[in-house]
């Protein structure tokens, strides 16, 4: 299985000191962030959360950290140029949004940018097709309904991570919503490595400690 990598999700963090908090992720020992991003125009969601500016100011505040945008928007195919732009690092859509994927996956290499697709509660693992998985460099298995942070954990969907890493061993494997302490091991246990976690990092005393427990659960 590949190396554990933490992305907290900025979705949790106080936006009005929004740099300060991804320095003090950073700080912590994250190497990625989890920006879930969606459009006012087109979003795939019943809620609004942040778009292309704020991502822009958040890399020119950490240059250099990882970007992982989660795109919960209709018509991904839209914001590949403005997320990188913006300074993305991976650009992960959602399967339910589109019914070709390999071309945004195509467009998004194009613009230097890592693929990632995702797949809420509801969809199936076998919907994620052998060549998209092939053309992808992440899969991320929602384990809550996607738009907001702080839900409780869909134990339901975990097979679905069974399920993929066995198909694709060094693939890397996200999982997201609901993720923490009390959660990790079974996440780690059916095949994730990489491991989004909002409210669980960015709500407790010690975010550092948070960090890396959850990193030595998935490299045990
Ligand atoms: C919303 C986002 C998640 C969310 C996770 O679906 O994609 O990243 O912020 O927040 P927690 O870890 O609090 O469930």
């Amino acid at each position: 299985m590949p190396r554990a990598i933490i992305s907290p999700s900025v979705l949790a963090s106080d936006f009005g000191q929004l740099t300060a908090e991804c320095k003090r992720m950073i700080k912590g020992g994250a190497e990625w962030l989890h920006m879930g991003t969606l459009s006012t125009a087109l979003h795939f969601v019943p809620n609004i959360t942040m778009g292309a500016p704020v991502l822009s100011c958040v890399s020119k505040g950490v240059p250099g950290i990882f970007m992982d945008c989660h795109m919960m928007v209709a018509q991904p195919e839209k914001w590949v140029n403005d997320i990188a732009d913006a300074g993305g690092s991976l650009y992960c859509f959602h399967l339910e949004a589109t019914s070709d994927p390999l071309p945004i996956i195509e467009a998004i290499h194009s613009r230097g940018m890592k693929a990632g697709v995702a797949i809420s509660p509801d969809t199936p693992s076998a919907a994620v097709a052998d060549d998209v998985a092939a053309a992808a460099d992440m899969l991320l298995v929602m384990t809550v309904y996607p738009g907001r942070g702080g839900q409780k954990f869909l134990d339901r969907c975990l097979p679905k991570v069974t399920e993929l890493r066995a198909r694709f061993p060094d693939k890397d494997i996200e999982v997201d919503g609901g993720v923490g302490p009390a959660t990790v091991d079974a996440c780690a246990d059916a095949g994730s490595n990489v491991i989004v976690a909002g409210t669980a990092i960015f709500g407790a005393q010690d975010p550092e400690g948070v960090i890396a427990t959850l990193k030595a659960t998935v490299n045990k």
